[in-house]
């Protein structure tokens, strides 16, 4: 898995992972490691020809880790502009849709030309979006910058913007080119954004890896202390093991769903908060997580204290498990939470989709989850102090 390369200007570049995404004719990269990005231009030469790159970031991300990037483009004459749109959730909505489709156009990128998605899952879902409809469709190359991006969003091709209707729900499959995972920009990262996004890190061993999981309660604490190794040995884990499901099924007819471990409840949540900073979506996942469990082992599936197992290692990460953990006085209701489940994409002739647990390391997908038992256990889970 892992590669060393040569720059043209003789610099021994810092060794990286490559993971594939084994996608037939679509099959691309996703390189981990440290330094990506002040090389970024090479690579992307050597890798998708010689293109002009119009880039998509937000404020945050454009303060701290844009000008390498721009840097290395300019330097061989490859960038065509850049995009700086505000931070945050309400960033994924039509009307940025439209500015960024406009501002790319603008730079008079061609169909042989690149979008790069420099930033969190938010930037990446919207510029992979834009890209799949300018000119109907542009290659992109995710750069991502948040650990959640970097081990999830960046991988896999969905982008979406949201609609007054719900999350995601105005979108596209559309396979980046190429993806640069450079380990080095997560040291800027906000501790609150990183714990979040370990929330998706923790999800690939609960949902299919025991030794996984088993390695990050050893290991968990070094990866939030900047020990570079371990963190590219995790997001390498979570690529591959999100790679291998996508590959066997990228439109999420199946296996994907597995995917959404944690997210039937997480995204409910989710939307009652607002999609506010009260709940991020690595929190609202943690949470979804520790219920998915809970309701497991209530329902006979998983064996007795594996919940608690479960919520403890989360906790010791600084996630919420609990909904009464979630900032502010007001609580939602079972049936609030009932309404925005259904909301779900994964609904299919009306019954929910749910992604339970027969032990750590053992997700199953199944619609044949009842109302009755759902509401008491939510009614339960909202009185939990
Ligand atoms: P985000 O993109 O909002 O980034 C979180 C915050 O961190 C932002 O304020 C951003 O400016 C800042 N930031 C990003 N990188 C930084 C860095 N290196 N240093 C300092 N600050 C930095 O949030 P996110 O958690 O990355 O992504 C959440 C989004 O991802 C949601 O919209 C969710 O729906 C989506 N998502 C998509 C997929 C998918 O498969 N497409 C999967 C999971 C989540
Ligand atoms: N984040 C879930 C998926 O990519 O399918």
């Amino acid at each position: 898995m892992t590669e060393t390369t040569t720059t043209p200007q003789s610099r021994p570049a810092p060794p990286f992972a490559a993971v594939p995404v084994e996608l037939a004719e679509r099959r691309y990269e996703v390189l981990i490691g440290p330094g990506l990005i002040r090389d970024a231009v090479t690579t992307i030469e050597r890798l998708l020809g010689p293109v002009r790159c119009g880039i998509v970031t937000d404020r945050h991300v454009a303060a701290l880790h844009l000008a390498p990037l721009e840097a290395s483009l300019a330097a061989r004459g490859r960038h065509a502009g850049t995009l700086v749109l505000e931070p945050g959730e309400a960033t994924k909505s039509m009307e940025r849709l439209a500015e960024v489709t406009d501002g790319l156009i603008a730079m008079g990128l061609e169909r042989s030309d690149i979008v790069i998605a420099l930033g969190g899952g938010v930037i990446g879902d919207l510029a992979g979006f834009a890209a799949s409809v300018i000119r109907r469709g542009l290659r992109y190359v995710q750069i991502p910058t948040t650990l959640l991006a970097q081990v999830d969003s960046s991988v896999g091709g969905k982008t979406a913007v949201n609609s007054r209707h719900g999350k995601n729900l105005i979108g596209a499959f559309h396979q980046p080119a190429l993806v640069l995972a450079d380990t080095d920009v997560l040291s800027t990262l906000p501790a609150r954004e990183m714990r979040a996004g370990y929330a998706e890190v923790v999800k690939y061993g609960l949902l299919g890896d025991r030794r996984f999981y088993d390695w990050l309660t050893t290991h968990h604490a070094s990866l939030f202390g900047n020990d570079a190794a371990r963190l590219t040995e995790a997001v390498c884990r979570c690529v591959a093991a999100k790679a291998a499901i996508v590959a066997r099924d990228e439109t999420e007819t199946g296996d994907r769903m597995l995917l959404n471990l944690g997210h039937t409840f997480g995204h409910a949540l989710e939307a009652w908060a607002g999609y506010s900073s009260r709940l991020l979506h690595g929190e609202a996942v943690a949470i979804g997580m520790a219920q998915a469990f809970r309701y497991s082992e209530q329902a006979g599936l998983c064996p007795p204290g594996t919940a608690a197992t479960v919520a403890a290692h989360l906790a010791a990460a600084g996630l919420p498990t609990r909904i009464s953990e979630i900032a502010g006085p007001d609580r939602p209701t079972a049936d609030e939470l009932l309404r925005l489940m259904s909301q779900d994409k994964k609904v299919k002739a009306g019954r929910m989709t749910f992604i339970l647990v027969r032990g750590i390391g053992e997700a199953f997908i199944t619609r044949e989850v009842e109302m009755a038992p759902l509401r008491a256990f939510l009614e339960a889970e909202i009185g939990l102090r």
